[in-house]
């Protein structure tokens, strides 16, 4: 059988594509007797420097004109972004009946619900294997083959960049800024790589596999978003000697028929599996009420793994008719309210920049006392870190609301330098 696809976007992902189809193409023969036919490629600049040879495909300089090519069967859009020019491309292609596959998590989290039902219009499927978790095989699990378990929970560290910079700091005591450097060298972080250190990559792709996992019932503002650029190394080092490790974690959860949905770094306790899942790899973690936990790893950014999950859904698109979950209607078959953070209970890590002076603590500690904030460590330490010194606290079991109360206050002694952070621990993940 012959593939006929045009592939629009050649950065590092779409130059993956390229490559693997070059170098397995025997093996797709072998296995499948599938033969991938690349009719016609498109990106925004011809003369970059590329991995492979270019001029062996037919250019297009209009993205759009490769769309009307009538021997094309699949247009693979791997440009990014999530409106303009690559919902453009998607919504042509589906109306000129022809099957999308992309790695745009952005435009999939947004308009996915659109997309399927035009892609359903006419007749034609629409894959996005490669946006979520890279090389995991995550969204085909959840559509095709997770389907009997009552999900309540599903996390993961959904972000390459961001643990890559994390596990590189805390392992090789580097910068942020060099280890956010190496990722994008690497090629693991997004064009503009503020959107995987701020926690927005991370929250699209939560946003998928919400969806796909509890029905369509949220919006990308439902999410709540905070990345990593607030971490600092003492802050790793801090929780180390505490037992944790702090990671980017994404989290839909129900609890009480309660939807929470949340990106942000974490405390979590060093012997959890999250804490051996390091520099890029991914994890998804589901736990239902028949298969218990499900965990999966593997690497979730850089050009060969994301080119294996848009292989996958070029090879497979003529499979099985897959259950488009994202074209549900609203609230499946739960009634949820969505929870904020305030309501959120939990342990937290907290760290102050204090004048090394009397009764600063016990200003302090006033306050936690006024807000029923019971602390279980606490700590000084010795050396000076900037100009003061820093005080670290972990509290018991308390709510989000009543901490950022006493943070307020405390923020307002004179003695008390810079903006209390906190780190919210997870410690049943
Ligand atoms: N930039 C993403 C990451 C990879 O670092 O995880 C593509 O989703």
């Amino acid at each position: 059988m012959e593939l006929n696809i045009g592939i629009i976007g050649l950065g590092t992902v779409g130059s993956g594509v390229i490559e693997s189809i070059e170098k397995n193409k025997n093996l797709f023969l072998k296995k499948y007797n599938i033969k991938i036919n690349i009719c016609g490629v498109s990106a925004k600049n011809k003369r970059k420097k590329r991995s492979f040879n270019i001029n062996r495909y037919k250019w297009y300089k209009n993205p759009l004109d490769l769309i009307n090519n009538p021997s094309i069967e699949i247009i693979v859009e791997l440009i990014g972004g999530d409106s303009g020019l690559p919902l453009d491309i998607a919504i042509k292609t589906l109306t000129n009946k022809k099957n999308l596959i992309t790695a745009n998590k952005a435009m999939m989290a947004i308009h996915g619900k659109k997309l399927i039902d035009i892609a359903f219009k006419n007749s034609v499927n629409i894959n996005y294997e490669a946006s979520v978790a890279g090389g995991i095989p995550i969204i085909n699990m959840l559509e095709n083959s997770l389907l009997s378990d009552k999900v309540n929970l599903i996390y993961g560290i959904l972000n390459g960049t961001s643990n890559y910079i994390l596990t590189q700091m805390r392992e090789k005591k580097i910068s942020f800024d060099t280890a956010l450097k190496e990722a994008q060298n690497l090629g693991f972080a997004e064009l503009d790589p503020f959107d995987d250190i701020s926690g927005n990559d991370a929250a699209y792709k939560l946003l998928l596999l919400s969806n796909l996992t509890f029905g369509l019932v949220s919006e990308i503002k439902d999410v709540y978003v905070e990345g990593i650029t607030e971490i600092e190394s003492i802050d790793l080092e801090m929780a180390n000697k505490l037992g944790y490790s702090i990671i980017l974690l994404g989290i839909a959860g129900i609890k009480n028929k309660l939807l929470q949905l949340r990106v942000h770094p974490c405390l979590v306790n060093n012997n959890s599996i999250i804490a051996k899942v390091k520099n890029e790899l991914n994890t998804v973690i589901i736990e239902g009420d028949l298969t218990d936990k499900i965990v999966v790893v593997g690497k979730g950014a850089g050009k060969n793994p994301t080119a294996s999950a848009v292989l996958s859904d070029i090879i497979g698109y003529r499979k099985i008719k897959k259950r488009n979950l994202l074209s549900n209607k609203k609230n499946t078959y739960l009634k949820i309210k969505k929870l904020t953070m305030a309501d959120r209970k939990g342990k937290f890590y907290i760290r102050m920049s204090v004048v090394d002076s009397p009764g600063v603590l016990a200003d302090i500690t006033a306050f936690f006392k006024r807000q029923k904030i019971s602390i279980s460590t606490m700590f000084q330490l010795e050396k000076k870190y900037s100009k003061y010194v820093q005080l670290i606290f972990v509290t018991h079991l308390i709510n989000e609301k009543q901490l950022i109360l006493a943070i307020k206050k405390i923020e307002k002694l004179a003695k008390v330098k810079n903006k209390v952070k906190f780190i919210r621990i997870e410690n049943s993940l």
